[in-house]
């Protein structure tokens, strides 16, 4: 599997190098598969201005390859973003948040003209779910949320950290897994969860998707447009 993750992470560095502007900025998602694209990136520094990150785990691997991340506030336009999914249907509707960082990941999603998407095939799938859903939430509103959502018909699950203490997100906030989630309609699910207060982020990335995905298998990268 990380070969193929490097070789989506090569794919997706090749299509900046490609499609954006030389001087332009470039949006960094998180996780194992962005690894790979951050250290490719790497070869190619100088090309970009910089970088907008999704997480503190990312700024850190940016950073130390000497490449420099901006602030989201000091640009207007992001070209393209570059992340991984937990899930992708056949629409580029996503799940994500494994690595806890959908709140940002969202944020740099929004302003993104092109969501490139880097997944193994493992991650394709007919119908979204089977990965349990990550909601990150405001603290004090954990109780009240995990029975909205168990409600659902999921079953809500409070975030551990290795060190079985609850899981805080960069934001300082928790997040609760929902699993077993019957999703027939990403969009429609990730406009109600969004309705409720206490809610900071829905990992349903359905709304907006990606645009863009490059599938790693055994075959080689296949890129699917939406
Ligand atoms: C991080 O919060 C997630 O959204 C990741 O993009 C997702 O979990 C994919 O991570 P991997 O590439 O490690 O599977």
């Amino acid at each position: 599997q990380d070969e193929l993750k490097h070789l989506v992470g090569r794919a997706a560095a090749n299509y900046v190098l490609s499609n954006v502007a030389q001087g332009a900025v470039v949006g960094v998602g998180t996780g194992s598969t962005v690894n790979f694209f951050i250290d490719e990136l790497a070869a190619m520094k100088d090309r970009f201005r910089g970088a907008i990150s999704s997480s503190i785990a990312s700024t850190e691997r940016l950073k130390k390859h000497g490449i420099s991340v901006l602030e989201l506030d000091e640009i207007e336009t992001l070209p393209v973003y570059v992340d991984g999914a937990d899930e992708i249907d056949h629409s580029g509707h996503m799940i994500k948040g494994g690595g806890g960082a959908l709140t940002r990941e969202k944020i740099v999603a929004m302003v993104a003209q092109t969501f490139v998407c880097i997944v193994d095939e493992s991650k394709r799938v007919d119908r979204l779910g089977k990965f349990p859903l990550p909601v990150e939430v405001i603290p004090m509103a954990r109780a009240a949320l995990m029975r909205r959502l168990a409600a659902l018909g999921g079953e809500p699950v409070v975030r551990l950290a290795k060190d079985q203490s609850v899981f805080v997100t960069d934001n300082g906030n928790t997040i609760i897994d929902v699993h077993g989630l019957r999703i027939d309609d990403p969009e429609a699910l990730e406009a109600e969860i969004n309705g409720w207060p206490g809610i900071v982020t829905v990992g349903l990335f359905a709304q907006r998707g990606a645009n863009i995905c490059l599938l790693g298998s055994a075959k080689g990268v296949e890129r699917i447009d939406y």
